[in-house]
């Protein structure tokens, strides 16, 4: 019999493929996927597809003894190549305003889909990819990794099972260090934002954590510094979102993110929650739960001084041998099981009942991510508005004129961000 295989693609070849794909494809290079239900499946990464090529050039020398030989694609049909190559699943990593693109290129050919936070950043973005993958019978779901984050299981399972009751407001901070906006996203940072980069990990968060409606979406940011302060580029963002749950209580979330901290920041990334419930509080702060380091010339630049040793941390074994692991792996590794477990895990008849099975996953599924898409668009368009000179726009959901309804001050008639229920 011949060994089952999932031949992999991707598509975007940046920061995020070096921190977590490429020590997934390492790794299930070196070890094979294995599952009772579906015994060894071989994962090969067969091609890449990126605007330049210049860094899949490079992996194709660096990597060569880590990974399979791929082909790398690069230039503007890049991702029809890849595709026309043949890949059963691709993953999609490139800049968030650049996801929609080749992931409905990739479910068109009928290929499973991965792809990267924000998923896409409009609700009709999603309806059309959420259909393809119907019609196509795929799966097509959204890389989240802070669900997987140990902290964040555990306060999951504490309002799962009860323990913690009625959450009723909260807020999130994440602050990114300058070099972010300044030097890494340089390229594609004119006209974006922190906030629908960052703060969707905790919008996700708390959708996927205490469930309700999303009702009431409100914005606001600073400039000045990363681009000029009346331009479309914002230094930081604070989000509010507001939530109704089954018995007709509220609850407020509010989001601040920034990607102008200081370099030398000793939290380089901040990561701070706190959610108020009816009979308790959970406070989580990446700096307290773990490690300070210094070391002479090397923190916060080259070693940070509060890592994060549960996303992604490179090891050195007990027992000798080297390892890059971590929760922002694991997430992916999640993903190539259920497309395995579809494929592989009994009978070709049975597929359809497969299928439904992780489709239903509201965790990383891009049907599950309604209220999460909803607000994002809901975030772009306040500060869209804000730029071009309305600030203060509110946006509500499921509203008597909408799924998704921007209100302006001052002006009776609001816009229909989309007419759809969310
Ligand atoms: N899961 C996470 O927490 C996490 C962390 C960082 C980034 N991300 C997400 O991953 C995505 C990529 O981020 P990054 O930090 O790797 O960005 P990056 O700028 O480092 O890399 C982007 C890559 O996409 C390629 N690219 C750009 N436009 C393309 C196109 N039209 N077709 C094909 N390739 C194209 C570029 O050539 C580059 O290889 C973003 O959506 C980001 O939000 C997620």
């Amino acid at each position: 019999m011949t060994q089952p295989q999932l031949r992999a693609g991707m598509v975007g070849v940046g920061m995020i493929f070096d921190e977590t794909y490429r020590p997934f494809f390492e790794e299930v290079h070196r070890e094979g996927l294995y599952d009772r239900r579906h015994g060894d499946v071989a994962v090969p990464l067969v091609a890449m597809a990126s605007r330049t090529g210049t860094r899949a050039a490079r992996y194709q020398s660096e990597l060569k003894e880590k990974l399979a030989p791929f082909t790398n694609f690069s230039g503007t049909d890049a991702v029809d190549q890849m595709l026309s190559h043949g890949v059963d699943f691709a993953c999609v990593a490139t800049p968030d305003n650049r996801h929609f693109e080749a992931a409905k290129k990739v479910l068109s050919t009928g290929t499973h889909l991965l792809i990267e936070k924000p998923s896409v950043l409009s609700l009709s973005e999603l309806d059309e990819l959420v259909a393809i993958a119907a019609e196509k019978q795929l799966l097509a779901k959204v890389v989240y990794h802070k669900l997987l984050d140990p902290d964040h299981k555990k306060l999951r399972t504490l309002v799962h099972d009860d323990v913690l009751q009625h959450v009723n407001t909260g807020y999130c901070s994440l602050l990114e260090p300058k070099s972010i906006s300044g030097g890494q996203f340089a390229e594609w940072i004119v006209g974006r934002n922190p906030g629908t980069y960052v703060a969707v990990h905790y919008i996700k968060l708390i959708d996927f954590t205490f469930g309700g409606k999303l009702k009431t979406v409100m914005a606001t940011g600073q400039r000045g510094l990363v681009g000029t302060k009346d331009g479309p580029t914002w230094d930081t963002n604070q989000l509010r979102m507001i939530y109704e749950y089954a018995d007709g209580r509220e609850a407020a979330f509010d989001i601040h993110t920034s990607w102008v901290t200081p370099d030398n920041f000793p939290g380089y990334v901040e990561q701070e929650v706190q959610f108020r419930f009816d009979n308790g509080v959970w406070n989580g702060h990446s700096r307290k739960r773990g490690v300070e380091c210094t070391v002479e010339e090397r923190t916060p630049f080259t070693l940070k001084t509060t890592m994060n040793n549960h996303y992604n941390g490179t090891f050195m074994e007990p027992w000798g041998v080297r390892s890059q692991r971590g929760y922002g792996i694991e997430v992916l590794e999640r993903f190539v099981r259920e497309v395995a477990y579809v494929e592989y895990a009994g009978e070709k008849s049975d597929r359809g009942q497969r299928l439904s099975e992780m489709q239903s996953l509201g965790y990383n599924d891009l049907a599950a991510d309604r209220q999460t898409v909803a607000a994002v668009q809901a975030l772009e368009a306040i500060l869209e508005r804000h730029v071009a000179g309305e600030p203060d726009c509110v946006v509500r959901v499921n509203d008597p004129r909408g799924g998704l309804v921007l209100y302006r001050p001052g002006q009776a008639e609001p816009i229909v961000l989309y007419a759809g229920t969310v």
